[in-house]
């Protein structure tokens, strides 16, 4: 019996269960190259019939990541704002014409809407012809928990789901016991800690809905002397772990227009443009907006320190937990023994966690190893890889058993050199894992300039992150558990912080990625062939594309590596110098 499940709107995702088996799961954008591809995931559904080699025909159940009848207070936030601002009715009625003339709007690409699912089952039909299927709509916040809770098997728990808006809630808070689920809170849109630290994003030049982690990586250089402003002006907290967003003034889809409340520049200045340098305001602003987002972050979780004051585990999902330096705070000041945030908390995951919910309904129980591991993508086989490389390589490549591609590809890093590295089943998920990624030598600080000039073009204050063995990594950062899906920030240990300078950040700190044997054989291997010629078990490991999705087919993976400047590249069983390339 197969289920499908479908996340659409904002980076959509498609995955398909059998049974109670998580077969496979994959981001639209990893296909159609468009970066937090928001368009209905068709090619996402086509790409999951693909890998199990069946027909849209033989799916039983299709379960949806959101409700869209449940509209009512968003309907009534709507119309306030079509009589207040002019902006937002152009905003809404371009959506009213797409809505009422959907077949023509699905021949090209464009965002899909809430209004979408209403009309599912035509835009499914016209795609892949007559089916049988049962669709079932599932609470969005219901959906980023339930695929975030099957990460762990703890019986005793809190989980938080947070981001720009479901339905209704932006914010969830629910404790887990014995499987019996209680909610502790509900906070309702426009409320929204996700719509605030977009808008600051957005008011920082970055693009919002993408560049939240750039405004992320600058606030470490800052000090966050807006603070008292943000809590008092724009979002102030309340008892009981609440809080409220002054919409009026932090108004998000203003924002997404570029267009700030003039009260707003008032307070923190000019919005800064996308070419300018940050000045010290920005700095301090994005300093300043981090910060705000965390005490709330741990406002919103302080009712579980009276009402459950023995849970000490907590599950973080929702669009708000790739917040990875709130996500580590948690860690560091103790309000946790142990958290789990899952590899994509972001909405492609409830693509997952509506098709958990579906299978739940039919009393079928999901196999939590299937889950776990990140690795859900499209596998390519020896002979699609090498048709690929011969054509681009002069001569034949020669094909390595697996000890030896590691052996050299370890040496080449010793050496300073820089690698691609595609491997196994792409991730699901918006973090390069060991299976699609830009490799290189952490112990030099100047490597990070040469990623920069060879690849990536980008923000010289953005951090990269390591990967590092799971058995070695309590000796270098203060982290006492696993973090296998580089979600969590923790401290760089005093003493090895200048033995890795290319993966700590200003503040002493790094996202930090650990790898075990078993989640990933070959990069565990690699890791650990590094550690025996350097002495550090630790990698540079950065997502394998160019100002795009993260590298999906072989053909991708092999065009990045002819337009970037890497050394080598290391596809399948092949390990491909420049000097190789035609
Ligand atoms: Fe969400």
């Amino acid at each position: 019996m197969y289920t499908l499940g479908i996340a659409t709107m904002t980076n959509s995702a498609a995955c398909l269960f059998q049974d109670g088996h998580l077969v496979c799961a994959i981001e639209n954008e990893r296909l159609t190259r468009v970066k937090n591809d928001d368009a209905f995931p068709i090619a996402a559904i086509q790409e999951c019939l693909n890998i199990a080699n069946i027909q849209f025909s033989d799916l039983a159940d299709i379960a949806v990541y959101w409700q869209p009848w449940r509209i009512s207070t968003r309907a009534l936030g709507t119309l306030k704002k079509f009589s207040s601002s002019a902006l937002s009715r152009r905003h809404i009625c371009l959506r009213i014409k797409e809505f009422l003339n959907p077949t023509e709007s699905h021949q090209i690409h464009r965002s899909s809407s809430w209004l979408d699912l209403f009309l599912l089952h035509r835009i499914l039909a016209n795609a892949f012809g007559v089916f049988k299927a049962k669709i079932t709509y599932f609470d969005h916040h219901l959906t980023h928990q339930l695929y975030a809770e099957a990460m762990r098997d703890w019986t005793d728990y809190a989980s938080l789901s947070y981001d720009g808006g479901g339905e209704q809630a932006s914010t969830v808070l629910s404790v887990i016991r014995g499987g019996a689920r209680e909610t502790v809170s509900v906070h309702n849109w426009p409320n929204s800690l996700g719509h605030m630290y977009s808008t600051f994003t957005g008011f920082l030049g970055f693009k919002m809905l993408e560049g939240e982690y750039k405004m992320m990586g600058l606030a470490p250089y800052g000090e966050p002397i807006y603070l008292d402003l943000i809590l008092s002006k724009i979002l102030r907290l309340e008892e009981a772990g609440r809080y409220s967003l002054n919409t009026l003034l932090c108004d998000y889809h203003a924002a997404l227009c570029n267009e700030f409340h003039p009260e707003f520049i008032k307070l923190f200045g000019a919005p800064r443009r996308y070419d300018e340098e940050p000045t010290k305001v920005h700095i301090d602003l994005a300093a300043s907006a981090q910060r705000a987002f965390e005490i709330a972050q741990q406002h919103v979780l302080s009712p579980l320190r009276t009402l459950h004051p023995n849970i000490n585990k907590l599950v973080v999902s929702g669009g708000c937990a790739l917040n990875v330096t709130a996500n580590g705070k948690l860690l560091q000041e103790k309000l946790f023994e142990e958290i789990i945030i899952p590899p994509a908390p972001h909405d492609a995951g409830c693509a997952i966690g509506a098709a958990i919910a579906s299978l739940k309904a039919k009393g079928i129980a999901a196999d939590p190893a299937s889950i776990r591991t990140p690795y859900l993508g499209s596998e390519y086989n020896s002979a699609e890889i090498e048709s690929i490389v011969s054509k681009h390589c002069n001569g034949p490549t020669k094909k390595l058993a697996p000890a030896d591609l590691v052996e050299q590809a370890a040496a080449l890093l010793a050496n300073g050199l820089i690698i691609g590295w595609f491997q196994g089943k792409s991730e699901f998920g918006p973090r390069a894992l060991g299976g699609r990624s830009f490799l290189a030598d952490p112990r030099r600080a100047d490597i990070q300039e040469e990623v920069n000039k060879k690849i990536k073009k980008r923000e010289l204050f953005r951090p990269f992150a390591p990967s590092v063995t799971e058995e070695d990594a309590e000796k270098f950062f203060e982290i006492q558990q696993s973090s296998p899906y580089m979600n969590i920030v923790a401290r760089v240990r005093d003493g090895v912080a200048k033995k890795i300078p290319a993966v700590t950040h200003i503040d002493q700190t790094a996202r930090v990625h650990t790898v075990s044997k078993s989640s990933n054989p070959i990069y565990h291997a690699l890791l650990t062939k590094f550690k025996s010629i350097t002495g550090i078990p630790v990698l540079l490991n950065t997502s394998f594309n160019i100002q795009e999705p993260i590298v999906q087919s072989p053909n991708d993976a092999m065009q990045t590596f002819l337009n970037s400047n890497v050394d080598a590249l290391v596809i399948g069983p092949y390990l491909i110098r420049r000097t190789d390339l035609k």
